[in-house]
Parts: C-alpha cells; sequence; structure tokens
C-alpha cells in the first residue's frame, strides 16, 4: 500500500494490481451512458447556492447531492456546452458523454474525456499512471500491467489526446461471511497527472466507476488505498486490516505449537505455480475478505520481480503432509538490513501455519523477521514465549464498497437470528438509500425495501466497515456515526455480523 512504509517487492495499493488477462474487445466506447442517461457529478462551491437551486429544480434532472458535489442525471447536450461559461466558480464534470467541462473555481477551463482505454492504448495507461506514482515506466513493469490490466474495464480522463487520468477494476471475487463468493470490482491503477490534479477527476472517474461496477451487476467494490484521505468520499470505508509484524530471532522461541508431521520443502517458481493456487483457494473459501486470483495475477505473482528485483532474492518454500501441500511461503532474504522478507504466507492448517513460520524463523544469520499484512487474527502471537518483543503495526488493507448494499446483505449469513430495519444513507448510488428489513440467520438472509421506521440510520460506508466481521458497529456508534432509533438495534447488529475469523485479504490488488 501506498500510504504505508512500502511492502517489500509488490508496493500494492491501487496500483499494482492483481487483475486478469487482457480482454480481447478492448474497443472504446463513450464510457458508458446514452445520451438519454447522461451523467455529470456537479461541484457546487459554496457560494453558488442559486445555480445549484435552479440545477435542482430543472425538471430534466434527476439529482443527488453529496457533500458539495451533486449527480446529475439526463443532462442535455445544451447545457454541458454552455453550463462552464454561464457559472463560475463552479467545477462541472461530465461523466458520461463524450464531452466533459471541467472549470475550477472560474480559474480554469478543460474539456475532458473520460472513457475506457483501447488495447492499443494501454501502454500509455500504464506509463501514465506511472508518471503518477513519480516514476518512470520500465519495461518490466510495462509487462506487468499488461498481464493484469483489462482494458475495457478501464476507465481514463483524457484532454484532447492526452491522457491525464487513469483508473480500472478488476474482475474479482469476495468471500464474505458464510461463503458465499460475491462477484468484485477490484479498483486499482488510480492517478491524475500532476498537471491536471484537484480539478475533480479522480471524482469524475470514482463515481463512475461505481455505476458502472452496478451496471455489470458487481454488488461490490474494493480497493486498497494510498491515502486513507481519499475514498471515503465516494462511500468506502476500512473493512479488512493487516498487521506488518517484526519478530526479533533471538526471541521467537515458542511455548505453544501444534505437533508437526509434515515436512517443509523449497519449490521453484514453476512448481509454486502449479501448488500455490490450491491452498490459496482453500483458504479463500472460509476467509472473508479474500479475493480470487485469476491465472494471469498468479502468472504476475510468480513471474519473479515486476520491479526489477533479481529473481535470484526470491524462494518459495510449502508445508506437506501426506502428499498434499498444507502452505506456503513466499519469501526474500535482505542481508543488508540482516532480514528475512515474507511477501506471502498463506496456510489452510494451523500445523502449516506453524511450521512455515517456524522455517522462516530458523533461517541463519539473519536479525529478523518480518511479515507483511498478516491476519490480525494469526496465532503466531499465541505461541511465542515472548509476545511483547513481537512488534505490529496496524495497516487499514481493503477498503470496501457496497455498490448494491440490500444485494450483499443478503448474500451474507449471520452468528445470530435476527431482524432489523436499517436506513441507509448513499448519495452516490441512489439505489441503495432508504429503508431496508434485514431478516438474517445462520441458513440465510433477506433483505427488502420497507416502509417501516429505522431500527438505526448510517451511511453506506459505515455500514461497509462492518459488513466482513471486522469491527463492531457500536464502535462506529460511539464514534457518533450512527444512530440508534430503537434501544437495542446496535447490539444485536453487532452480535448479529460477528464473525469466528477476522476478514484478511492475502491479494494487494
Ligand atoms: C489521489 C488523486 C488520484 C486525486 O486526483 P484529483 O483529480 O486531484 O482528485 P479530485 O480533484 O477529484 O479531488 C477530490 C477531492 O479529493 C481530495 N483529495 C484528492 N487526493 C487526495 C489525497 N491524496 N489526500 C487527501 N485528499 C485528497 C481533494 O482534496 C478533493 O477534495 P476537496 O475538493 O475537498 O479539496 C491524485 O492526487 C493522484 O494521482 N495522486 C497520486 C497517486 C495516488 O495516490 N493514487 C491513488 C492510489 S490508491
Amino acid at each position: 500500500m501506498h500510504g504505508h512504509p512500502a511492502p517489500p517487492l509488490r508496493s500494492g495499493g491501487c496500483r499494482r494490481v492483481g487483475g486478469s488477462q487482457a480482454h480481447q474487445s478492448g474497443q472504446s466506447s463513450s464510457a458508458g451512458g446514452s445520451a438519454s442517461s447522461v451523467r455529470a457529478v456537479v461541484r457546487v462551491s459554496c457560494h453558488q447556492s442559486a445555480f445549484s437551486r435552479q440545477i435542482l429544480s430543472t425538471r430534466y434532472f434527476a439529482s443527488v447531492q453529496y457533500g458539495d458535489w451533486v449527480i446529475l442525471r439526463g443532462v442535455s447536450k445544451n447545457l454541458v456546452e454552455n453550463t462552464p461559461r454561464v457559472v463560475e466558480q463552479t467545477t462541472i464534470c461530465f461523466v458520461s458523454s463524450r464531452h466533459f467541462c471541467i472549470s475550477k473555481r472560474g480559474t480554469q477551463s478543460v474539456n475532458i474525456e473520460f472513457r475506457p482505454v483501447r488495447e492499443e492504448e494501454v501502454d500509455d495507461f500504464i506509463r501514465a499512471e506511472s508518471r503518477g506514482f513519480g516514476r518512470n515506466a520500465t519495461d518490466a513493469y510495462l509487462a506487468h500491467g499488461n498481464r493484469l490490466i483489462e482494458a475495457d474495464r478501464t476507465l481514463a480522463a483524457f484532454e484532447g489526446k492526452r491522457l491525464v487520468g487513469t483508473s480500472t477494476s478488476h474482475t474479482l471475487k469476495m468471500t464474505v461471511p458464510g461463503g458465499a463468493a460475491v462477484p468484485t470490482g477490484g479498483i486499482a491503477w488510480v492517478t491524475v497527472q500532476p498537471t491536471h490534479r484537484r480539478r475533480g477527476i479522480n471524482t469524475g472517474m470514482m463515481v463512475q466507476q461505481l455505476h458502472r461496477i452496478h451496471e455489470r451487476g458487481e454488488p461490490l467494490a474494493a480497493l486498497w488505498p494510498s491515502e486513507s484521505a481519499i475514498y471515503g468520499r465516494f462511500g468506502y470505508e476500512m473493512a479488512a486490516f493487516g498487521e506488518r509484524w517484526t519478530v526479533e530471532r533471538q526471541r521467537s522461541a515458542l511455548t505453544h505449537s501444534p505437533e508437526e508431521q509434515g515436512q517443509t520443502s523449497f519449490v521453484d517458481s514453476w512448481e509454486a505455480r502449479g501448488i500455490f493456487p490450491d491452498v490459496y483457494q482453500r483458504v479463500f473459501s472460509v476467509r472473508s475478505g479474500m479475493v480470487t486470483r485469476n491465472d494471469a495475477a498468479w502468472d504476475d505473482e510468480l513471474s519473479g520481480a515486476p520491479q526489477g528485483r533479481s529473481v535470484a532474492e526470491i524462494f518459495y518454500v510449502v508445508y506437506e503432509l501426506d502428499g498434499r501441500v498444507d502452505g506456503y511461503v513466499k519469501y526474500r532474504i535482505d542481508r543488508s538490513q540482516s532480514r528475512l522478507i515474507i511477501f506471502e504466507l498463506v496456510t489452510a492448517t494451523d500445523e502449516a501455519h506453524a511450521a512455515l513460520w517456524k522455517f522462516c524463523m530458523g533461517v541463519d544469520l539473519l536479525d529478523t523477521v518480518e511479515g507483511n499484512n498478516r491476519p490480525v487474527d494469526d496465532p503466531l502471537l499465541w505461541m511465542l514465549a515472548d509476545p511483547q518483543r513481537l512488534r505490529r503495526e496496524s495497516q487499514d488493507a481493503l477498503w470496501l464498497r457496497l455498490v448494491d448494499a440490500p444485494v450483499v446483505l443478503a448474500q451474507r449469513r449471520y452468528a445470530k437470528e435476527g431482524k432489523l430495519v436499517i436506513e441507509i444513507q448513499d448519495s452516490i448510488c441512489p439505489w441503495n438509500n432508504g429503508r431496508f428489513q434485514l431478516d438474517g440467520g445462520l441458513d440465510g438472509a433477506q433483505c427488502r425495501p420497507t416502509s417501516a421506521s429505522a431500527d438505526l440510520s448510517l451511511s453506506v460506508a459505515d455500514l461497509a466497515s462492518g459488513y466482513l466481521g471486522a469491527t463492531g458497529y457500536s464502535a462506529l456508534q460511539r464514534a457518533s456515526r450512527i444512530q440508534e432509533h430503537s434501544v437495542g438495534a446496535i447490539k444485536l447488529m453487532d452480535e448479529m455480523f460477528a464473525t469466528d475469523l477476522k476478514p484478511w485479504c492475502a491479494h494487494d490488488f
């Protein structure tokens, strides 16, 4: 993740993606939407309330307001062409027609077109994204991007022929409590060129990405943000945490540990390609927050070194019992800082977990073992003789967006039978607005619109924070983020949404 000290090798976040094969079509469309369904995001500065009233009262627009942004539907071409001249001090960003007009507080006026890139533009897209993060794209990085980017799922911003904003969503599925694998748009590769920032370009891309994900029938969106301040305004919230762990090898004795009967062995990367996906899949099926990693992402993951690091530095070890591999670790040695760095340690049994940690902590001539993005309930803490010497740094990891809230509420299972009327506020995806009756338990759930009075009210982002079970809603209530209307409603919600395992996402896409 970009906002944290970069994890080794994969720097992750919105820019290092685990995507999928490039799609065949790459056909450029006008970023979705016919003339009759043109949408716009209009940011109305505080002294533009007269304009805001005018827009909102115009019969052509179905509009939704969030903060000082207004999303409009059914905008006429006439308005697209004339508004920037008429209205000063206003940022206007039309996100679904071929012509977009942005005017930042009357100081600049540019025409921006938002659309997917064509196959032949993918290299430019990768170069622009790399520049957005302050680097020039190497050949290895271009190859990495080409493996992962699905051209028809990109949404880029163009000023004339110049690419000034990049974003994409990957085709993923996410495990939710109860085990359902829910189609998810994995947002990544988000940048706006430093020459074009703070003009609403990213806002335009993010709002339209959500609408496009909804049109694809994917009820969830997720991302790994570089900075936490960017995505809350679009309804995303922290939903699965990870921890960066540093273990001092001299203090790594274990007092408790499952008995091991299998063995650890090294494998080559091509062998790992045949073995690791199976173990990953076993964990995917039981741990909420895990997302699918398709063939292209596995190829990329095991291709060696997307950032030019020597393949010679990377090692793959598996734990095998009775002919079955139950866990793997991918790591590298950093001699200069005397540490072993775990990229990924994924285990389907407690025995494999203990064996692979012991293996890593047993590698000689090093001072520390570092594990990035460990699950918050990794049992190693309870196995160590000297747990105080384990350094833990919390990371916000995966952010979740309930694109279709009632649909995803019905798709998870609940730890306790319960019935709640939840009032959801969502200013970007208007179909989520309103009161819904959730009727859920261990065996299934239903969630339907209702006119009954609400037991509690919360924003769609607040709802996302506890959806996978990472946190109790009572914590958000104490932070004054949720209103309870019926006494005990939030307590019941906490009991219903609780999970045995904490959510964890091993794949930083
Ligand atoms: C983050 C980024 C994409 C934002 O693009 P942008 O077009 O400038 O964003 P917008 O103009 O739509 O900004 C909308 C709002 O988000 C805020 N915002 C944008 N980037 C922010 C950041 N990094 N931290 C905090 N707030 C941010 C803006 O301040 C603005 O809010 P305001 O109008 O209340 O001031 C761009 O700054 C960028 O490319 N950064 C480097 C790459 C990066 O971090 N990408 C995200 C990867 S997850």
